[in-house]
């Protein structure tokens, strides 16, 4: 049977033979990335090499990435969508292009040795052309040449064919997407490949990434054409599977049996909202300490996934901390292929119970009878039906102040007949985050390539500043999380306990020591087997490690296995400043500071 494990595998086979290396999945937090809070696609960590710097592991590449996405968070529960997937891709970094990429996409779906798929059953869709780029009829043809007849051949606009950047500027290009057909009627006349009822699972995208969009909007000629494919592991598997929602395989179904023998009401969308966002939350939380749930960024997206889960579990009936319960299924299935889940599965748990608690522990105290959402209940009780509305500013005050997430607002809200000002509510929301984030404007103005010089400083920096943590605190230091924009640079890191004024005194000293030594930073490409032998520090994810690996070394200060990049001596970096520390979770700090 085609499980999802033997479709990776065969996956990652496939392009082995064709010429590319296996490279692990990379983090589900970016790092050194300001533009995206997660990994949304398997591209995402490969945009200095789309843009032109050169990969270790050459120009072929082939992985099985994790990704997260919320975008689609409202469609979970439909047979396809998910917020955190899987996705096996296979990349060119200026090498191959538009034939053999579509031409081994067709062979790997279809031949007998392969996945064997009815090639009856495909249809595919292809840029239709606008002011920026040509209809891609390259494209078409080479499909027409495998077989695939015009009348499955569509075209479409930028909205559907068109791929990128992952932030705000980027590589980007025109895309072919691959759809099966699964055998649904058609919802009706206007029933094609991309309209989402569910007849057509869209299971394999191929990007052609030869543009770069700038800030000011423009698609300008990359310096060499890639492809970035990418293929939703859980959707293929269904398809293989003959089955008709991602639910249904080996890679859900113990987490929808689970829930079921807990449930109290039968409700399949509520089911597979909570098997989703359980998923999400554990793999979220498998990245170790540096997220936890919280208002803002990435821990907002965490503890929403959770309050979702619970809304969901109560509509089902489910009682008690039933999160962990669910979760334990996830560690089952997935703890032995991705190691982060079964290393950090207490680490998980505990949070999950935490803030099942403390959502718990809120409700009773704000909807009971002293509660703010009681006192809110019979104030609008007094007024005529149509004004029943709770502010943005009161919904706001609830869920900012009070921690009391919005979602669970509105689902209190439509149980006693009341309305929330949603619109008001987003205004003030997006205030908040806008706050939250003033430091690190990049996020929202520019990608990472268009700040390259201050935060390849930064970057460089950051290498400097955990040199000098691990001489300072000690060897137990370790790299937990690294965020940097063209303002600040952010650092996580393993201590037990605050770093005294003293010792960030001694930190700074000690890295403003090795800029102004002016050290030269060298670049070194070796196994990780080897760079791990010549003391570098790593972090992977999953089963796969990369055959060669970029190793950053600052002669006698650091050494560390990273993508880069980083500026060609330390003196170019300017002055280091600590701006803050903080505790972000038990045993893990943070770091902010900036260069002058
Ligand atoms: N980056 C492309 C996608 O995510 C392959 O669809």
């Amino acid at each position: 049977m085609w499980t999802g494990k033997k479709l990776a595998e065969t996956y990652l086979q496939f392009f082995k033979e064709k010429g590319h290396s296996i490279i692990p999945s990379a983090s589900l937090i970016p790092e050194n990335d300001p533009t995206v809070l997660f990994t949304t696609a398997g591209m995402h960590p490969l945009v200095p090499y789309l843009m032109g710097q050169p990969h270790p592991a050459g120009k072929r590449l082939v992985n099985n990435q994790k990704c997260i996405r919320t975008v689609d968070i409202d469609n979970i529960g439909d047979p396809s969508h998910l917020t955190f997937f899987f996705m096996l891709g296979n990349w060119s970094l200026g090498d191959y292009f538009k034939k053999e990429a579509i031409e081994w996409s067709y062979e790997f779906l279809t031949s007998k040795k392969w996945l064997g798929l009815d090639k009856e059953k495909i249809s595919v869709t292809c840029f239709e052309g606008d002011k920026d780029a040509p209809k891609d009829e390259e494209s078409a043809k080479v499909w027409e040449s495998l077989g695939i007849p015009k009348e499955r051949i569509y075209f479409n606009p930028k909205e559907d064919n068109w791929w990128g950047p992952a932030g705000k500027t980027g590589p980007c290009g025109p895309d072919t997407e691959i759809f099966f057909d699964t055998g649904k009627e058609k919802c009706g006349p206007k029933c094609v490949p991309g309209c989402g009822c569910g007849k057509y699972f869209e299971i394999w995208n191929d990007v052609f990434m030869q543009y770069n969009k700038t800030e000011k909007e423009k698609f300008e000629p990359l310096k060499q054409k890639n492809v970035d494919t990418g293929m939703g592991l859980e959707r293929t598997v269904a398809m293989l599977q003959g089955k008709q929602t991602v639910y249904d395989t080996e890679l859900f179904e113990p987490i929808m049996n689970k829930i079921s023998e807990l449930e109290k009401n039968d409700l399949l969308k509520s089911r597979r909202v909570v098997a989703d966002h359980l998923r999400s939350a554990c793999f979220i939380l498998a990245e170790g300490k540096q997220i936890t749930p919280s208002n803002v960024e990435q821990g907002y997206v965490l503890r929403r996934l959770i309050t979702r889960s619970i809304i969901h579990g109560k509509r089902l009936g489910l009682e008690g901390a039933f999160c962990r319960k669910i979760a334990e299924v996830v560690v089952e299935i997935y703890g032995k292929d991705w190691p982060e889940i079964k290393n950090n599965h207490e680490h998980l748990y505990l949070e999950l119970d935490r803030e099942e608690e403390r959502l718990s522990k809120l409700t009773s105290k704000e909807e009971g009878e002293s509660g703010k959402l009681n006192k809110l209940y019979l104030k609008l009780y007094k007024l005529p039906r149509d004004k029943r509305i709770i502010s943005g500013k009161d919904a706001f005050n609830l869920s900012a102040t009070h921690g009391y997430p919005i979602e669970m607002l509105e689902d209190w809200a439509t149980t006693r007949n009341l309305k929330v000002d949603k619109k008001a509510w987003t205004i003030e929301f997006e205030k908040h985050q806008a706050l939250s984030r003033k430091s690190t404007e990049g996020k929202f103005k520019s990608g990472l390539q268009d700040n390259s010089e201050q935060t390849i400083k930064m970057h460089t920096a950051t290498h400097l500043l955990h040199a000098a943590l691990r001489k300072v605190l000690g060897e137990h230091v370790q790299q937990k999380g690294s965020n940097i924009t063209p303002e600040r640079l952010r650092f996580d890191f393993s201590n037990p306990e605050k770093v005294t004024p003293e010792q960030l005194q001694e930190v700074e000293k000690i890295v403003n020591e090795n800029i102004a030594a002016g050290i030269a930073v060298k670049r070194d490409e070796m196994t990780l087997e080897d760079a791990k032998k010549k003391g570098a520090l790593a972090f992977f994810s999953g089963k796969y490690t990369p055959e060669k690996v970029s190793v950053y070394s600052i002669k006698g200060v650091s050494k560390e296995v990273c993508t880069g990049p980083h500026v060609k001596n330390t003196k170019e970096i300017g002055k280091f400043k600590i701006k803050k520390e903080e505790s972000i979770s038990a045993g893990v700090r943070r770091i902010k500071a900036v260069v002058e």
